[in-house]
């Protein structure tokens, strides 16, 4: 991965055209060095004049680079101590350090870290980093070393923290939070930004080192309509389209209106043959409205309301028509029956269904290593928005949420399968989980223990001070067992977690395949309120709080671990 890693990250600056056949063909450890670019020796150099030309040169220290030169990694992705040692010496060999006491202490400290790699011992490696960080800012600070030397080191330092860190960050969920709802912004189902928002999850994934895969699904047809009076000017109908209607081509059908008073059989005569039906709205189904017209020879149904309503109604079949059926309000209705009294009217009915739109689950899978056959725990949220809101709360913050726990739990040795997956398509009815469980195989249903469902888990609404825990039946289950023992050892109030029945989120389609799952939302204690800006041009990251994501985060993380790591039944079985 190092070349590649390595080069990839290369061609995005803008030195590529420095990139020489030589440096192509070389291993990771000889890629490009300052060394081939300087206009003046190195020697000759004094450290703002490096800051000045390294500017030009941005990701040339990737320490990442080095993970494979010939030296163990101990790491699962990434940069590991040995990789940061090779980058010190690099800066020293290239004049980065004013002197080589500083660039020794500095890899000293890794020289310790190489052993506690060994040792996979996560909390003596981050402690040991943050003592290495706290140097290396003095040595900054005193001008031991180059501003690009101390930025690369610690940028490398931050992601080393980051890869055996294993408590959750509400700051680095809140960064995902800001790149999801500001960077890209509203994510509505099927939109390419929605697509951009599965290429972040993914790409963040990967960055973690799991396997990731994205699984693409069809969406229901898309459907848009338009009414046009062609005998008066092309006056535009704000329409409905019926659910179930027909569809047409893009010219849609034309043809004169017949007036079928409600619809029966007997309010169609010979008449009515190639003409779009005007019916009102009452006594019988539309469906058999739909079918007397349809009998009759009409070539599209407009059905209009009864009552008054600034919105047009919305008819639903019960079954599929062949011909193109819309709703219109009662006012429209009257004024084209009136339209009608002097004379022939005629219109346009277009119904054109978008079937090309998809939507992708991504998925990031954590396996137990020497487990045949692991029983599986989903961690899980939607990624999509609704139009017109940033989908902060709504739902960044269950992704960002997610994408955190990932990176918390990335080393954390398991003994049973974990999936991370954020759902496609969930805001118009579920459609990235239902078909994501409708993929799974028996075999893994059956090994499939638990679902966490975390859907706008972030609100700063400020009644919504309970953590409601929702379960399609309404019942207690493994999710609720294992997250209230979390809240208890977090010495989290006991007033913070509340179980409840509501459903409405992508752990349904797990319940119903008989797996226990909960959905885990903010809401106001006693009223199950939610939040103002719920699908609103409000739902923005302002209206998130980060304290709520934290506790939610260490929660799910706690619970999680605590579920699944060999280390936590070691210390449990100790204690
Ligand atoms: N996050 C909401 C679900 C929700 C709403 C949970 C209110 C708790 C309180 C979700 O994204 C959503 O809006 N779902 C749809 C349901 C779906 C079946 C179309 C909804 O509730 O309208
Ligand atoms: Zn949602």
């Amino acid at each position: 991965m190092g070349t590649k890693r390595f080069l990839s990250r290369f061609f995005t600056t803008a030195s590529i055209m420095l990139l020489t056949a030589s440096t192509l063909g070389a291993g990771p450890a000889s890629a490009l060095t300052t060394s081939d670019i300087a206009v003046k020796s190195q020697a000759e150099m004094i450290l703002p004049e490096r800051d000045a030309m390294h500017k030009l040169l941005t990701n040339v220290y990737d320490s990442t680079s080095y993970v494979n030169a010939g030296n163990t990694n101990y790491s699962l992705n990434g940069v590991s101590a040995s990789s940061i040692k090779l980058l010190i010496e690099r800066f020293e060999s290239e004049g980065e350090f004013a002197n080589s006491v500083a660039a020794r202490a500095l890899k000293t400290h890794m020289t310790a870290l190489e052993l506690y790699e060994k040792q996979a011992n996560a909390d003596k490696i981050v402690k040991h980093m943050n003592g290495f960080l706290v140097l290396l800012e003095q040595q900054h600070s005193k001008q031991l070393l180059s501003g690009t030397a101390y930025q690369a080191l610690k940028d490398s330092t931050d992601e080393m923290v980051g890869q055996w860190d294993t408590t959750f960050s509400s700051d680095r969920a809140m960064t995902h939070l800001h790149n999801l709802s500001i960077g890209i912004g509203p994510r509505v189902t099927g939109t390419a930004e929605e697509r951009q928002g599965v290429e972040y999850i993914k790409n963040e994934f990967e960055k973690l080192g799991y396997d990731v895969s994205t699984q693409e699904f069809k969406l229901p047809d898309l459907l848009t309509g338009q009414l046009q009076i062609t005998s008066n000017d092309n006056q535009n109908v704000r329409v409905a389209i019926a659910d179930g209607s027909g569809y047409t081509d893009e010219n849609g059908v034309t043809g004169q209106l017949y007036a079928a008073g409600l619809g029966t059989a007997e309010d169609f005569t010979a008449d009515a043959k190639g003409k779009i039906a005007l019916i009102q709205r009452g006594d019988f189904t539309f469906w058999e409205k739909v079918q007397n017209a349809t009998a009759a020879g009409a070539t599209g149904v407009i059905i209009y309301d009864n009552v008054n309503s600034s919105t047009p109604i919305l008819p639903g079949l019960s079954n599929k028509s062949s011909i193109p059926v819309v709703g219109i309000t009662k006012a429209n209705g009257e004024d084209l029956l009136s339209q009608m009294t002097t004379g022939e009217v005629e219109a346009n009915l277009v119904i054109h269904a978008d079937s090309t739109r998809k939507s992708q689950n991504v998925i990031a899978v954590k396996k137990p290593k020497n487990i045949e056959n692991p029983e599986i725990v989903y961690v899980t949220s939607h990624h999509d928005s609704v139009a017109g809101s940033p989908g902060a709360n709504d739902n960044g913050s269950g992704t960002s949420t997610v994408l955190e726990i990932a990176r918390a739990m990335q080393n954390v040795p398991v003994d049973k399968e974990i999936r991370f997956i954020a759902f496609g398509a969930e805001e118009i009815g579920l459609v990235g989980s239902t078909y994501y469980v409708s993929q799974l195989s028996q075999d893994e249903i059956n090994r499939s223990i638990v679902n966490y469902n975390l859907d706008m888990v972030g609100t700063n609404w400020a009644p919504a001070s309970q953590l409601y825990v929702n379960t399609v039946d309404g019942k207690k289950n493994l999710v609720w067992d294992t997250v209230s023992a979390a809240s208890k050892k977090l010495n989290i109030d006991d007033g913070v977690l509340n179980p409840y029945q509501f459903s409405r989120s992508d752990h349904v389609p797990f319940h119903d395949a008989g797996i226990d799952a909960a959905l885990f939302i903010w809401m106001e204690p006693g009223t199950a309120r939610m939040e103002p800006y719920y699908h609103t041009p409000q739902d923005s990251i302002e209206n998130v709080s980060p304290e709520r994501i934290q506790t939610i985060g260490d929660i799910i993380t706690t619970a999680v671990t605590d579920l699944t790591s060999t280390q936590a039944k070691v210390t449990e079985k100790a204690s």
